[in-house]
């Protein structure tokens, strides 16, 4: 881990894996499906264009989570309790945890991001903001064992983990994504979590196919990314986004589509596509309360809270550990 410490907040980077992108590649497009998983979409501009997708109108959870931010951020520091250690894996832009911070008070807050660039510049944004607060920023992948030094021994540690980023883990992963979130939070801890609920597939197909074509270039920006990395030559315009709800899964799938047969060269590495073949990217899966809480037990944690919107599009838990 390296660290770098500013006059406002400190810096960490936990450096993957060498090599760790050029292999899921070249291992995701030898596999029958072929995919690549999702946490490759975050470069600097797959970060940014995640925000543009939540600007689009067909893009309900950001929107209808932050808004249950808003509405109950002072029933949600009541239950969390003040002078936390706030930890928020995935953080993104950091948007969403302002609606949070001069409600809850926390002792410090720890943004985990794997995109490092966007994670740096969000982090300063809050440091300048919340002058009080004490912000350390961990450049991480938060699915590889994450060590939070400064977290004191006997500080209440709560983890706030929005955007249903829950979703994009099958949920035998998800189960243990959570345990591990329980074991790091502790005996008198909790996760306020955002999950996508299920719905009217209708609307989730729209979510997932945006009339501006932003959610298409977030999904195509992997192989602009492959070709820049890792010496990649796809033909980007020959490739299709194409994302459905896949109701026998309870989830959206994105999926890169060819669109001829071509050849692919990357890093040395050549894989043939036919017609209709598949990168499989990304999948979304979506819950009702109850089976999210059924899930959240397994894991550890006991349901204290749940807040839902009127039209009962998405859910905003808060679960302590048991
Ligand atoms: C769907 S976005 C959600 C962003 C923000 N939390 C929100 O709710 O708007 C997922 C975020 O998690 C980060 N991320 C994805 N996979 C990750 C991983 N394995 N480790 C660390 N961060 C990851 C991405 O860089 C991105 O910022």
């Amino acid at each position: 881990m390296t660290s770098t410490d500013t006059e406002e907040y400190a810096f960490y980077r936990v450096a993957p894996e060498e090599d760790d992108f050029r292999h899921a590649v070249i291992d995701g497009l030898s596999r029958r499906p072929r995919c690549i998983p999702p946490k490759y979409f975050y470069d600097q501009a797959g970060s940014h264009l995640f925000e543009s997708i939540c600007e689009q109108p067909e893009y309900y959870p950001t929107r209808t989570e932050t808004a249950l931010l808003k509405q109950y951020a002072h029933e949600i520091a009541a239950v969390a309790g003040s002078d936390c250690h706030l930890i928020e894996p995935g953080s993104g832009s950091c948007e969403k945890v302002r609606h949070l911070l001069d409600a809850m008070q926390p002792a410090a807050y720890l943004p985990l991001d794997i995109s490092c660039e966007y994670l740096e510049k969000a982090a300063a944004g809050i440091s300048e903001d919340y002058p009080w607060l004490d912000v350390h920023a961990v450049c991480t992948d938060i699915t590889d064992e994450v060590s939070l030094p400064f977290i004191p021994e006997q500080a209440d540690a709560v983890m706030f983990y929005p955007g249903s980023s829950i979703g994009n883990f099958d949920p035998e992963d998800a189960r243990a994504f959570l345990a591990c979130l329980a074991s790091i939070t502790g005996e008198g801890g909790g996760l306020l979590i955002g999950v996508d609920l299920k719905k009217d597939p209708a609307i989730l197909d729209a979510a997932y196919n945006d009339a501006k074509g932003v959610t298409a270039a977030f999904n195509l920006n992997l192989l602009r990314r492959i070709n820049r990395e890792l010496a990649g030559d796809f033909d980007i315009e020959t490739f299709a986004h194409h994302a459905f709800y896949n109701s026998d899964r309870g989830r959206v799938e994105m999926h890169l589509v060819s669109e001829r047969e071509q050849t692919v060269r990357v890093d040395g590495h050549i894989f043939e596509f036919s017609a209709g073949d598949s990168i499989h990217t990304e999948n979304s899966y979506k819950y009702t309360i109850e089976e999210f809480q059924t899930l959240a037990q397994q894991a550890g944690f006991t349901p204290c809270r749940v807040w839902s919107d009127r039209e009962d599009l998405f859910s905003l838990h808060y679960l302590r550990t048991a």
